[in-house]
């Protein structure tokens, strides 16, 4: 079975395209390398033996896209391709509303013309905001994100529910909490494109000397060490469940599918929990100083996944530790390409 995966050579796509491949499902790539590069798919193929059909192409070219189609038999898309970098898309809106949901809307038009069924859509839990109770959950109500990249996600919902509701399609919303590691085999990780602005790249890069020193945005929260908490959720245990959403998808009797899971470990971080967590798991030290709180910052998330192990009989597995250490090898083989 053919699955189209959009963005498969990004962060978590590379890692999902593994699982699917482990799964035995064929994959085919569209990826424009906006934000990742060609030995992604070098590595993927190392890992799994089977190298993905690709196509570099960026999805808002219409004409592309149909060619993609017309030559597979393609049953279902995950759907990862958007730009993700929040402060960015606070001076440049319309490149991230164009990006984000043009890309996403050619896909969908692909699939109601040729009558395809199965799509998974990366959602974001920044479309809760700051909710109001914790652990959050697929009912807690949404709240308008901050950024326009945070909207691009609302918006993406929102299409998504109108889609499944007036095509019959079979639809899977994932909230994705704060992915980070890399795989166990050090060959795919998050590319460290300019500055990082996440936590995790910018704590690996201080560790590795090459930020002087991690700024920790504010100790004042009404946390239990005053640093806001998330909900750090490792990436290969993260692409595991886009297997079981989708075969959940695939499976199901029913025409029309609209599904929503939270993707976390249900378990909250701090970030300066983050840092000693990093220490203890590699033996490196990581320079930080205290800092202003970050504008747009909340204090505190994390997720309840009940559902998702209900319903999919998925949970995440491993360790803050354990994930931290992934982070760690992915660093040193960077460099050591680098050299
Ligand atoms: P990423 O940037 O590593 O991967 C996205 C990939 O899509 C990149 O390889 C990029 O080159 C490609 N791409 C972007 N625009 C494209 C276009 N128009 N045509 C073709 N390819 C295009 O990001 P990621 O961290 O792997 O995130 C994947 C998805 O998950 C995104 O939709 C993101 O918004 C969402 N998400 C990410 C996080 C996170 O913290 N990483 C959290 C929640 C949701
Ligand atoms: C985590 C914590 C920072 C960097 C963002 C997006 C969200 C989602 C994931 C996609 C916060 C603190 C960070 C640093 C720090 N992406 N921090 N120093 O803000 O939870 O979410 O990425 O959908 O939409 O908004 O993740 O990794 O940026 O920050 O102190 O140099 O680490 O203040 O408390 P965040 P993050």
């Amino acid at each position: 079975m053919s699955i189209l995966v959009t963005g498969g050579l990004g962060y978590i796509g590379s890692h999902t395209v593994v699982e699917l491949i482990n799964h035995n499902f064929d994959v085919i790539i569209v990826d424009d390398l906006s934000n990742s590069e060609k030995f992604i798919l070098d590595n993927i193929e190392e890992i799994t033996g089977k190298r993905p059909i690709f196509y570099p192409f960026d999805l808002r070219r219409k004409e592309l896209l149909k060619q993609v189609f017309d030559a597979h038999d393609i049953e279902g898309c995950i759907n990862f391709a958007a730009s993700k970098a929040v402060g960015e898309s606070m001076v440049k809106p319309l490149d991230y509303y164009e990006n984000n949901l043009f890309s996403l809307i050619n896909v969908l038009q692909e699939f109601k013309e040729r009558n395809i069924s199965n799509f998974i859509f990366s959602s974001s839990c920044t479309v809760y905001g700051q909710a109001d109770q914790m652990p959050i959950d697929e009912n807690t109500p949404l709240k308008e994100p901050e950024s326009t990249y945070g909207k691009t996600k609302s918006f993406g919902e929102d299409i998504l529910k109108d889609f499944s509701k007036a095509y019959n399609k079979r639809v899977s919303l994932l909230r994705y909490f704060n992915p980070i590691g890399a795989h166990p085999s050090a060959l795919l990780g998050e590319l460290p494109i300019g500055i990082p602005n996440n936590l995790v790249p910018y704590v690996m890069q201080t560790a590795a000397g090459i930020r002087e020193k991690l700024s920790v945005w504010g100790d004042d929260y009404p946390t239990e060490d005053g640093t806001a908490v998330r909900d750090y959720i490792y990436v290969v245990d993260l692409a595991k469940a886009h297997v079981a959403a989708l075969q959940k998808l695939i499976h199901s009797d029913e025409e029309t599918v609209l599904d929503i899971y939270n993707l976390g470990t249900g378990k909250g971080s701090s970030v300066l929990e983050v840092v000693k967590a990093f220490e203890l798991a590699n033996d490196v030290a990581v320079p930080y100083q205290i800092c202003p709180r970050r504008e747009g910052d909340i204090t505190i998330a994390y997720a309840n996944a009940d559902k998702a192990e209900k319903e999919l009989n998925w949970k995440a597995e491993t360790t803050l530790e354990e994930a931290l250490k992934t982070t760690w090898e992915w660093q040193k083989y960077l460099k050591d390409r680098n050299n």
